[in-house]
């Protein structure tokens, strides 16, 4: 379109009320919630950028196609749809449906995981790390050094470093690592896309290696998008060929379908391996449910059958990119640091920069997180030494980056709620020098992030 307007390529159909609080009912929402957002009511908060995952809006579509759904137990029309939406995209011969992405991890990780196992990965989420080490394998972060660095301006930071993985692969041994993972895009490294110049390199490692690659593929169509802009190879492609050619380049994947699917619920493992199918629908039926439904309703996978093809629309992501980029220019231009450059399903806030009085073990995320909610009811997210710091040997460290992430659900807000977003910002930003430190006193075993509580250090 030759203007600049950011164009929502849809109109609202149905709407959910907002309920408006005052500050002293989010101090009060903050002191039950031991300052844990995660334990808020989600109506005690005016603008949800919590995660993209499950959060966005279905369309007409979608939901005319949830009233199509066939609920038999096996055999379903329902997971017929689904499955060929799935390998139009991503054409693995068999596709697993689960009811989510971590679901898909547990299942390829009590197959692949195990104690003397090390599984790399650009950057793992904190489900996949924490599934692998359930098993008792390692998970290794292996991403471009400039992937480390929020300011640094390279086009594809999600990119994992072949020469990391080459040394890591002769360090452990080639029959130690089972498994080479890519995250597209590479969410915990600040929603930054993965070149498919780097999946080829990864590609020739992993065959020369004979290790097997999977893609963590919950933001596919994101990170295509990414490499029509900016690779010139594929500047004049079709999203779903990108995509294509990136599955060509994998031996499997797993995927949440709460992200670029479009759905509200859903996920699944594909692969080409016969064997290894076959030992992962086994596990499916005892945790998941039958193979052409897993944890899923039929009319689940029709949504996300739906779902699939409005996440490849050119329309549909040239808005998505451009109007999570609005955020992220718009609070840089106001001199608040962010993650550059602006990924695609959320702006990350660098909360280690702009609250350079805290230590990363007083969490200036979770303070910047818990600032926010308290001056404008938004509800963003830690992704820092509170969700990586400890250690599995029970000690705690600063982890690379202390961020806040404001995660953008799809096609749910609107232009002027992301404005309130900025003046939100740029209002606490003014004040980010008084802003306390926390500690933790009480925390949980593994993922501590969820459900541990914290209170300010006076
Ligand atoms: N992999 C990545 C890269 C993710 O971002 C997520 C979820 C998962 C796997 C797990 O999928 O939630 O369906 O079980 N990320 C959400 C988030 C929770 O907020 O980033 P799930």
């Amino acid at each position: 379109m030759p203007f600049n307007t950011i164009f929502e390529p849809f109109r609202i159909h149905s709407v959910e009320p907002l309920k408006l609080t005052t500050p002293i009912e989010r101090r009060q929402a903050l002191a039950a919630a031991e300052f844990n957002l995660f334990s808020l009511r989600s109506r005690d908060v005016i603008i949800d950028l919590l995660t993209d995952s499950g959060t966005g809006a279905m369309s007409r579509d979608q939901w005319a196609a949830i009233q199509h759904g066939d609920e038999s137990y096996a055999g379903s029309p329902s997971w017929e749809m689904f499955r060929d939406a799935v390998q139009n995209l991503f054409p693995f011969k068999h596709v697993i449906p689960t009811h989510q992405g971590r679901a898909a991890e547990k299942i390829l990780f009590s197959v692949f995981g195990g104690a003397g196992n090390f599984i790399p990965n650009n950057t793992h989420f904190d489900t996949t790390r924490a599934n692998i080490e359930f098993t008792g394998a390692v998970a290794t972060d292996l991403v471009i050094d400039e992937g480390l660095d929020p300011q640094n301006l390279h086009p594809f930071k999600g990119n994992l470093d072949p020469i990391k993985l080459e040394a890591f692969i002769t360090k452990h041994g080639r029959e130690n690592v089972p498994l080479i993972m890519l995250t597209v895009t590479n969410n915990s490294g600040g929603g930054q896309p993965v070149s498919m110049a780097n999946m080829r390199e990864i590609r020739e490692i992993s065959l020369r290696h004979g290790i097997p690659l999977y893609l963590d593929a919950c933001r596919f169509a994101e990170n295509a998008w990414f490499i029509r802009e900016r690779e010139v190879e594929f500047a004049d492609w079709d999203v779903a060929d990108i995509i294509r050619e990136m599955a060509a380049l994998a031996d499997g994947m797993t995927m949440s379908a709460k992200k670029d699917p479009l759905g509200n619920i859903g996920g699944w493992l594909a692969m080409n391996d016969d064997d290894l199918a076959e030992r992962c629908r086994t596990m499916l039926v005892l945790t998941e449910g039958f193979p052409t439904y897993g944890g899923l309703a039929g009319r689940d996978l029709e949504a996300l059958a739906v779902g699939l093809t409005e996440a490849v629309s050119h329309d549909y992501l040239r808005y998505r990119i451009r109007s999570t980029a609005y955020l992220g220019e718009s609070l840089a231009a106001s001199g608040i640091p962010v993650v550059q450059p602006i990924g695609g399903h959320a702006v990350y806030l660098d909360a280690r920069a702009l609250l350079p009085h805290l230590s990363p073990l007083q969490y200036p995320g979770q303070s910047l997180a818990i600032a926010l909610y308290e001056a404008g009811g938004i509800r963003g997210c830690e992704i820092g030494t509170v969700m990586f710091g400890r250690q599995p040997d029970g000690t705690e460290v600063a982890a690379a980056m202390d961020l806040v992430r404001l995660a953008i659900p799809r096609r749910t807000y609107t232009q002027s709620h992301i404005d309130y977003v900025i003046e939100v910002c740029q209002q606490v930003a003014d004040r980010s020098g008084a802003l306390p430190g926390y500690r933790i006193t009480r925390e949980p075993k593994a993922l501590r992030h969820f459900t541990s509580a914290f209170e300010p250090i006076s």
